[in-house]
């Protein structure tokens, strides 16, 4: 491994984005690649809850969720050599974002809302879709998050019509050069 690519592993990769946008797939490929650990913030939190997103929210609602995240992405920055994938509403908190960076690069992977409906349109898991399961309800929620996103991004990566590897290997190369 040559000075730059090791550079990479300096800080955690932390992955965001709106829901369907393939951060579990992506943090699963660069596992591979690259022999980190993934932290895959939803499954975390559902073991250590001992109870599913949507009744975590049905019993308790979104703020205790929220919390939730919080906790568990302070507690993160311990780790090292982690891809952590976030829920897709962690950034929305300035706080989460700022915890996210103390020891991480963030990474936002976008899709259109029709990609997302794509991959999502079977999902009964996520509750924050209840209602607006369409092309048109996605785009509008997708609008009212993309500030958010953006600003807490250090990198931007477009995935639709590319390959999980094309997405990976653009992901390095962009980290790679951050640090250059
Ligand atoms: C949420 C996204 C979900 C999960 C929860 C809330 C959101 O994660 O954290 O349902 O507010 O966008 P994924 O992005 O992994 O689906």
């Amino acid at each position: 491994m040559n000075k730059n690519e090791s550079r990479i592993f300096d800080h955690n990769i932390v992955l965001i984005g709106f829901m369907g946008t393939g951060k579990t797939t992506v943090s699963e490929y660069l596992s591979t690649m690259f022999a980190m650990k993934i932290a895959e913030m939803d499954r975390m939190i559902e073991e250590r809850e001992q109870m599913s997103i949507p009744d975590i929210f049905a019993v308790y609602g979104e703020e205790y969720f929220r919390n939730l995240e919080t906790e568990l992405l302070i507690e993160l920055q311990g780790e090292r050599n982690t891809v952590i994938s976030c829920g897709g509403g962690a950034p929305m908190r300035e706080r989460n974002v700022e915890e996210m960076k103390k020891n991480g690069r963030v990474v936002l992977l976008t899709a259109s809302p029709e990609a997302v409906y794509e991959r999502l349109k079977d999902a009964d898991d996520r509750p924050v879709l209840n209602g607006r399961k369409n092309v048109e309800g996605i785009a509008a929620l997708m609008e009212e998050r993309r500030g958010k996103y953006e600003a807490a991004a250090d990198i931007v990566i477009e995935t639709d019509q590319k390959s999980v590897l094309e997405i990976c290997e653009e992901l390095v190369q962009r980290l790679t050069e951050m640090d250059e």
